[in-house]
């Protein structure tokens, strides 16, 4: 059992990952003084941030498209920036006031402009890696999606604007999936380390990643469990660009057909919240009729009664923007969907990164009465 995780800084750029009684802690007391602040606010000004949110959203990309987070390694003086970054100087300023509102950078008393630890994990270099989810939500693919979320029933934005489902169409544009998988990392490597730090992992497992993108998650659960071996199993298009590492195999599968049998540990990490019931259910007997024994582990985003995270909510409307039935489920969904399959939860734990992951097993199967 790996007792501590290291190396927290080289893997997302932080010096350690908080337990997760901690991270949800903070999480709550945000949500909490989050809820105070707009509370405060008189409902014309609430209104306004709400919509404001579209253009930060904006001047996030554009910053980042300009490369400014790159280039602010300290404070610079506004002329100098705008001629590094190619930028008209006067457009750049309404830009970084606007960031600044938000904490993404922020001007000094001598009207420079400095990064705070935001910007830094907007750069290129930073390990973390979150700079790829900018480019991926700043995408036209994604922002015409989103711009077509309603309330009506039955819709699939990302189709309705982009002429294919999600992952159909990123067969078709092999650089915007690239990028998409490069987002996917950044949060893998994190989940690797919340997943290593938060359930009970024997010393030589075997883990297979179904839907596990490039292989990061594996690969860095690998480095830290010297005996585990992994496989990843994806599309034929992510598997050509996995990650190439001792003790780590990807296999080309399609988990609505076949899994393979044979390892301790099934993980589904961000895969089941891209699909309808129906597909889930699908999905989930497929891991059934592989796992035998084995434990299924599901990541998915919190999705409790009351919502109070923005992160949550978020991820939720972003599914309900880029699929056709894709959502957050609780843990009461998820198992009545499992049982549907011959699953049964028998465990759910809270992760740093603020997600669950939950622990199926097959339903043993009942002794025929004599
Ligand atoms: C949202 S991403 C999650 C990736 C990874 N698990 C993570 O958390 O970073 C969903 C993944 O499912 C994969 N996928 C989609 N359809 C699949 C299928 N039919 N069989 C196997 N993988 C699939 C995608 O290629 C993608 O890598």
């Amino acid at each position: 059992m790996v007792r501590s995780v290291p190396k927290a800084a080289d893997v997302v750029g932080v010096p350690f990952l908080p337990p997760a009684r901690l991270s949800t802690a903070a999480t709550r007391v945000r949500g909490a003084l989050a809820g105070m602040t707009k509370r405060m606010a008189p409902p014309p000004v609430a209104i306004l941030e709400g919509l404001f949110g579209l253009l930060d959203h904006r001047v996030l990309v554009a910053l980042c498209d300009a490369d400014v987070p790159d280039l602010l390694a300290g404070p610079m003086h506004l002329d100098d920036l705008a001629r590094q970054a190619g930028a008209d100087r006067e457009r750049l300023e309404r830009l970084l006031r606007a960031a600044a509102v938000n904490g993404w950078v922020r001007f000094d008393r001598r009207g420079r402009v400095r990064p705070t630890p935001f910007t830094r994990f907007l750069r290129r270099d930073h390990p973390g890696g979150w700079r790829a989810w900018v480019d991926f939500a700043g995408g036209p693919e994604i922002t015409s999606a989103v711009a077509r979320v309603s309330v009506a029933p039955g819709t699939d934005p990302f189709l309705a604007a982009n002429g294919a489902p999600f992952f159909d169409w990123m067969s078709e544009h092999p650089d915007r999936w690239r990028t998409f998988d490069e987002a996917m990392s950044a949060g893998a490597r994190m989940h690797a380390l919340a997943l290593l730090a938060a359930l009970d992992w024997p010393v030589d497992s075997s883990i297979c990643d179904v839907g596990g993108g490039t292989g990061q998650l594996l690969a860095t659960m690998l480095d830290l469990l010297p005996q585990a071996t992994g496989t990843v199993l994806d599309l034929p298009d992510v598997v050509a660009r996995a990650t190439q590492r001792e003790r780590l195999t990807a296999q080309v599968g399609d988990m609505f057909d076949a899994v393979p049998a044979g390892f301790d540990t099934y993980l589904l990490v961000n895969v089941l919240h891209d699909w309808g019931d129906d597909d889930v259910a699908t999905i989930l007997s497929t891991l059934a009729a592989a796992a035998g024994p084995a434990r299924i582990v599901v990541v998915d985003a919190d999705h409790p009664k009351r919502p109070r995270d923005r992160i949550a909510t978020g991820a939720d409307v972003l599914m309900a923007a880029l699929t056709g039935g894709g959502r957050e489920r609780d843990g009461g969904a998820l198992a009545t969907l499992a049982a549907a399959a011959g699953l049964r939860l028998v465990d759910s734990t809270r992760l740093a990164s603020g997600d669950w992951a939950h622990e199926l097993r097959v339903t043993a199967p009942r002794a025929a009465h004599p």
